[in-house]
């Protein structure tokens, strides 16, 4: 199972559920971020993404920021976007439906509601992205349930 997660920046929130789903999931998975913005490109995640999962045993300080490609929607079996702006410009790339079907909202599999987004932390505090992270771990456990059950 490869996973791609995906945000605007791919300095905050999809760095943080790639360094989580990958602390969660079964060894034999791949799991990968990017944005949908070039911005950051080669960066490595926003400081405070990089204490808070240090604070939870995470390192994600050695990622480095890259925007999605092509290539990503034939590499990854499923796409995981942090909100519905992200969604709809991941979907806009995707090239024919099995492409399409490969991409969702993250937050879906928590079921509580539709279009649930995980919010941008970027402009935000400390706290924002311990409130992210733990929003993260729900997220990347009702994935993997789902996935595995
Ligand atoms: P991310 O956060 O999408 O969670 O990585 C952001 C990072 C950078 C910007 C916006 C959001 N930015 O505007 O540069």
């Amino acid at each position: 199972m490869k996973i791609l997660m995906v945000c605007l920046g791919n300095i905050c929130r999809s760095p943080l559920a790639e360094g989580i789903m990958k602390a969660k999931a079964p060894q034999d998975f791949f799991i990968d971020s990017a944005g949908t913005i070039s911005l950051h490109e080669g960066k490595h995640p926003d400081k405070r993404a990089v204490i808070t999962a240090a604070n939870y045993g995470i390192d994600i300080s050695k990622q480095r920021s890259r925007p999605i490609t092509e290539a990503d929607f034939e590499k990854f079996d499923k796409i995981y976007c942090m909100d519905v702006d992200v969604l709809a410009d991941v979907v806009s790339k995707a090239k024919n439906e099995n492409q399409r079907q490969k991409v969702s909202l993250f937050l879906e599999a928590l079921g509580d509601h539709q279009n649930a987004e995980v919010p941008d932390p970027y402009w935000g505090q400390m706290n924002d992205f311990e409130d992210v992270f733990h929003l993260l771990e729900r997220g990347c456990e009702s994935i993997l349930k789902e996935i595995l059950h």
